[in-house]
């Protein structure tokens, strides 16, 4: 029986809504953190009525569907890091969405050679094919105990009875207000008579909720196959885009070994290809592990934590790509020879400028918005889960009457080699587009385990998503005092290879610090906001304590 501890339960959201705690709930032998209480709450409800951890995961990624319909969905996908306490099993779930088999790379360049980057970024021609409605009927089916329609009827209630928009909706509605003016369904659904909706505005959503139950009755097939799959493919053809029903009835979730590492004595286990996020994260750690950390000042720290990522992101820009299409050197960019001979060229004094490093092409032979939830039940099961349209509610279209809205990450490919996308992420043919094949992603859901405890966590964040749990890791492992608040709340910088410049989130850093790096040729620009909204959950392993931390940032109305 699980015991929720009314100081920080589900059952006081009223007033924790007023301190922002309820997005991340405790009790004794389970926590839940999400980037809304809704869904957290949706999460707990099932936990309540005999589920495990994996049929809460469910619930709370169908509840953040309804209730952040601009950053994830069932008209988008999603990777699911899952450990089963029963067998020490850990997998992840590849829910990404695939390229449809009519999205050749020629309908997204115009014949002057240049990217058409609007093509993939709205309008019902941005969107794959989406793996999320397949991915809750996985995780339900093969890991879950109780059935889809209970783990979904949170969701399905919310969708009908509506929500109240929070500031972070306001502010998504008011950044695509003109991108959901040009879809009917879209404006209708989300914007307040056509205009952006402010915080407090009921946002209800009928056909969604008939989708989900749909879903919930009949199972995630019906999403994919007969009369629904024929009208989602009917809204799409008839707007312009590309899919195809056979797109859909070919749709697969693919179960996948996690990438799984070490770092100063901590087990990582991570995300593996189509997400860059593990091999990143373990090129970047591999040559901070041999790296002078703790006899350095922090601007010397952050010195080599830059290296270390403009190594990693460059070798993400260059090599990564979903596999089944592109054979990407898994075997050495998971090494840490690899990583230590990469490491070997930083100098403790300078920047390496990235166009330098460009010209190291012998180092490999061959060739918003997002929401994160983290979950741990009494059983010790964990879910880290990363879910996403892409962009801020995706590509604006909504499929008719389904009330889907569907992704935009068409534009996680490269359109054309050296041409940026929305994350300004380079890339090369390891991640053009192909019928079928996963766009690359950044989405890094994570556990790290030591003699302390466990840590569950992830982030939204485009291609700052790796940096961001890379500096979480080091914050966890490196600190001596463990504290999981600082941990999710502590100021960001980011380096990603090209653009050639560490990214600080703006007024979080010191003069001092700024004009170390600087002193050593960084290029250091603020950005200009704040990034990312964390979720992480921590057992203590000693004491089987749980404590749950969300990012304050995802408090405020901030989007990246
Ligand atoms: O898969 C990726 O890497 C991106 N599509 C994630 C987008 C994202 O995190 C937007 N965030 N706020």
């Amino acid at each position: 029986m699980i015991k929720i501890n009314k100081m920080f339960g589900c059952l006081l959201t009223v007033a924790l809504m007023v301190t922002g705690a309820s997005r991340a709930v405790a009790a004794e032998q389970c926590g839940i953190a999400s980037a809304h209480e809704l869904a957290t709450n949706a999460g707990c409800e099932i936990l309540r009525s005999g589920g495990n951890a994996f049929d809460a995961a469910v619930a709370v990624a169908a509840a953040l569907a309804v209730v952040e319909p601009f950053a994830s969905g069932i008209g988008g996908g999603g990777f699911f890091l899952l450990h089963r306490a029963s067998d020490n099993v850990d997998v992840f779930i590849d829910a990404r969405e695939t390229a449809p088999a009519r999205a050749t790379p020629d309908f997204f360049v115009d014949n002057t050679g240049h990217a058409k980057q609007k093509a993939a970024l709205e309008g019902p021609t941005a969107a794959g094919i989406p793996g999320e409605p397949a991915a809750l009927d996985w995780v339900a089916r093969r890991y879950g105990k109780l059935s889809l329609a209970r783990t979904l009827a949170p969701a399905i209630r919310l969708a009908k009875q509506g929500f109240a928009a929070d500031a972070r909706y306001a502010a998504a509605s008011r950044m695509q207000e003109s991108l959901l003016q040009s879809n009917g369904a879209a404006a209708r659904i989300f914007l307040d008579h056509g205009k952006a909706a402010a915080a407090g505005f009921l946002v209800i959503q009928p056909q969604l909720a008939d989708t989900l139950h749909m879903i919930g009755a009949e199972g995630g097939t019906s999403f994919y196959r007969g009369d629904f799959a024929r009208r989602l493919v009917t809204q799409v053809q008839t707007a312009g885009g590309l899919w195809e029903l056979s797109d859909l009835e070919n749709y697969r979730v693919i179960e996948r070994a996690p990438v799984k590492f070490t770092y100063r004595g901590a087990s990582i286990t991570t995300s593996p290809l189509p997400s860059s996020g593990g091999l990143v994260l373990a090129q970047s750690l591999f040559i901070l592990e041999s790296m002078p950390m703790s006899r350095v000042s922090e601007s010397e720290r952050a010195h080599y934590i830059v290296e270390a990522m403009r190594r990693g992101y460059q070798d993400r820009a260059r090599f990564m790509g979903d596999p089944g299409f592109f054979a990407v050197p898994v075997k050495k960019l998971a090494s840490r020879e690899y990583a230590l001979a990469r490491g070997a060229s930083i100098d403790p004094q300078r920047a390496t400028p990235s166009s330098v490093l460009a010209q190291d092409s012998a180092a490999v032979e061959e060739g918003a918005d997002t929401s994160h939830f983290s979950i741990i039940d009494a059983a010790g099961n964990r879910v880290a889960a990363t879910v996403s349209v892409n962009g801020p509610f995706g590509s604006g279209f909504v499929a008719g009457d389904t009330g889907v809205i569907l992704n935009n990450h068409m534009d996680d490919f490269v359109l054309v080699p050296g041409v940026p996308n929305l994350y300004k992420l380079v890339g090369s043919k390891a991640n053009a587009i192909q019928p079928g094949k996963r766009p690359l992603s950044s989405m890094s859901p994570t556990f790290v385990e030591d003699d302390r405890g466990v840590l569950v966590l992830g982030t939204p964040g485009g291609s700052r998503i790796i940096s961001m749990v890379l500096e979480s890791i080091l914050d966890y492992v490196d600190r001596a005092e463990f504290d999981l608040k600082r941990l999710v709340a502590t100021p960001r910088f980011h380096h990603q290879y090209l653009p050639d410049r560490i990214e600080i989130e703006p007024g979080s850093f010191s003069d001092d610090w700024i004009e170390a790096l600087k002193d050593k040729g960084h290029v250091v620009e603020p950005g200009k906001r704040k990034w990312g909204n964390m979720q992480a959950v921590f057992r203590d392993r000693k004491t089987g304590r749980i404590e749950t931390a969300s990012d304050p940032r995802g408090q405020s109305g901030v989007l990246f």
